[in-house]
């Protein structure tokens, strides 16, 4: 016998058909989507990695005392790999940059410094064949201990893989550090003659302002800065190869915020 179908079992039959056809619909975006988009879009596969903020401002501590580390010249190459230099060759074999790595960690672990200041060759170009890795490697020890630091370039850092443009951007987006490429928008503004400040030569000129000890009638107010100038790495003068110097338009920018901090405290 053939079977005869109520019209409402049709209904229900169509119905069905509608639902599973949607269901078909919706699993095939669900695998496209799991299977070809997600993997192409790497936010949802890994975190986003966000700045170490140091804690700000730079501030005296109550008693009064505000202590700088200054580290010049660690010529960073390839940390394991790289081996001292100027070292008795009973030495050599095992020493690497690795020592100064340990030796800034002392350092710092001794001193217990507000700050660090790096002021040059922190890498060295010829012994680094990847300056970010060398970067890395170079401020892990201060990185490591939280405290804020700031650097800027000797004549060695550029001699790498990247550029004294490139290397005080990466510098300004490690971990605590407060270096940067150009002055703040507040140190390039002079309020006297509303006009902004010519251009400045180099990368790596910037002003930290330090505040008073908390709970003290400095308080409220900036009591040091710390000026930093690219001092440029090397130059020819009339054939003979030479250093590179600070120019006017540093010293001008200089002289500028340095007279408008002191019209203002
Ligand atoms: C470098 O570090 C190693 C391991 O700690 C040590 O044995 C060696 O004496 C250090 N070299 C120098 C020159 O300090
Ligand atoms: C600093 O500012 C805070 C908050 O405005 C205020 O309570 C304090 O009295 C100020 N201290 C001084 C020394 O001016």
């Amino acid at each position: 016998m053939v079977g005869r179908m109520e019209s409402g079992d049709t209904i229900t039959i169509a119905w069905i058909h509608s639902f599973l056809y949607l269901f078909l619909i919706f699993a095939s975006l669900h695998l496209l989507h799991t299977h070809l988009i997600l993997p192409k879009l790497d936010v949802d596969r890994h975190d986003v990695r966000i700045k170490k903020i140091a804690p700000l401002p730079l501030r005296f501590r109550s008693d009064g005392t505000f202590k700088i580390l200054q580290v010049a010249d660690m010529h960073f190459g390839n940390g394991e790999l790289t081996r001292c230099r100027d070292v008795l060759d009973s030495e050599f074999k095992h020493c690497s940059d690795s020592n100064t790595s340990r030796f800034l960690e002392r350092m710092i672990q001794l001193e217990n410094p507000d700050f660090v200041a790096f002021t040059g060759d922190n890498i060295f170009g010829t012994s680094a064949s990847d300056a970010a890795e060398s970067l890395f490697q170079a401020f892990n020890p201060v990185i490591k201990s939280g405290i804020p630091w700031a650097a800027v370039l000797g004549n060695h850092d550029q001699e790498s893989t990247m550029t004294r443009a490139e290397l005080m951007s990466f510098l300004s987006l490690m971990d605590f550090s407060l270096s940067q490429t150009f002055p703040s928008v507040e140190d390039t503004f002079n309020p006297n003659k509303k006009t902004p400040i010519p251009k400045i030569d180099g990368f790596g000129n910037y002003n930290l302002k330090v505040w008073g000890s908390p709970g003290s009638s400095f308080a409220n107010s900036t009591i040091l800065n710390l000026y930093f100038l690219d001092s440029g790495d090397r130059a020819t003068v009339n054939g003979v190869r030479t250093y590179n110097w600070i120019k006017e338009s540093q010293l001008n920018w200089l002289r500028q915020i340095s007279e408008k901090s002191q019209a203002t405290s």
